[in-house]
């Protein structure tokens, strides 16, 4: 079968650049661009984080757009307690050795769609301001998008405030355009990512992929620290990589359709993903929302990928 072509739009953060390289040894998949966002860090971070995850992995190939430096309507809020000052604290990484694309993410994506034969996948695993924004300027282009797997929201509890994930805690209005886009999307939320927590027995799997997999653990290795600092627990989950890790493999994932609301107005439940589970409201369903990870079967993945890179 023909590789699924993707465009990643990442905000680099360690499980960003698990995502990353898991998305970039995977045959299953073709990344065509990846794009960058403020979230976890600030823009200029983020990107030289991208590029340096990429120049790891011999990826110069592939184009890096640069994005958003603020959500739509509101301050950037940023992660350094997760992800360290760089976004990407613990192993030394070298620095870039190309640079960003000059169109810009918005141009980048819309650019790559256009012109493409068959339908993208666009994976977001930040905040969604870049595919937002691509969505109203691009209307037409939503034609040739075949549809959205992003790593944000929760059918349950927040990590950010106990309402809401980070990603749609940053950019809620962002979040509500992409939801009612009206584009089929794979919602995967921090309940189901909970799932893929990286205990110490991961971190040794992935040392033994080779160098790529050594800087993967070292990844790991530093953001479990903060983790088990800020929320108690020692295995942090990979959230990102498993929505890349869905589209090489959906039977990983366990999914129900329903409608999914954001809050963007409360003070004290901004950025909430409203799942309407039971089919309360009667609306449509807007979203694939994931309900369950095959654990096993998405380390498989994450180990097999990065198997294939060579540093
Ligand atoms: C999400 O927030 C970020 O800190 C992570 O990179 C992930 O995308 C998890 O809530
Ligand atoms: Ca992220």
């Amino acid at each position: 079968m023909a590789p699924t072509p993707v465009i990643l739009d990442v905000d680099p953060g360690h499980d960003d650049a698990l995502a990353l390289m898991l998305a970039c040894g995977a045959p299953e998949l073709e990344v065509r661009a990846v794009t960058t966002v403020a979230g976890n860090v600030p823009l200029g971070k983020t990107t030289r984080n991208a590029l340096r995850v990429l120049a790891l992995i011999g990826r110069g190939d592939v184009p890096v757009g640069v994005g958003a430096e603020a959500p739509l309507a509101r301050p950037l809020h940023t992660a350094e307690n997760i992800h360290g000052e760089s976004g990407l604290d613990g192993p030394e990484l070298a620095e870039p050795t190309f640079a960003p694309d000059g169109r810009g993410a918005v141009r980048l994506m819309a650019d790559l769609v256009e012109a493409s034969a068959e339908p993208i996948t666009l994976v977001p695993t930040g905040p969604l301001t870049n595919v937002a924004t691509f969505l109203e300027e691009h209307p037409r282009l939503k034609n040739n998008i075949s549809r959205i797997v992003l790593m944000g929201g929760s059918m349950g509890l927040g990590n950010t405030t106990p309402a809401a994930e980070f990603n749609v805690y940053v950019d809620p209005e962002a979040a509500r355009i992409v939801f009612e886009s009206g584009l089929p999307i794979t919602m995967v939320g921090l309940d189901v990512t909970h799932e893929a927590g990286a205990g110490p027995e991961a971190i040794e799997r992935l040392r033994a992929l080779g160098p790529v997999g050594e800087v993967a653990a070292e990844l790991v290795t530093f953001f479990a620290g903060t983790y088990r600092k800020v929320y108690g627990s020692d295995a942090p989950p990979i959230h990102d990589a498993v929505a890349v890790a869905a589209v090489v493999e959906p039977g990983i994932l366990k999914t129900r359709p329903m409608r999914v609301e954001i809050e963007c107005e409360s003070q004290l439940t901004r950025g909430e993903t409203i799942c309407d589970l039971h089919g309360i409201w009667s609306r449509p369903p807007n979203a694939e929302v994931a309900l369950e990870l095959d654990r096993e079967a998405f380390f498989e993945v994450l180990y097999r990928s990065l198997g294939e890179l060579v540093a």
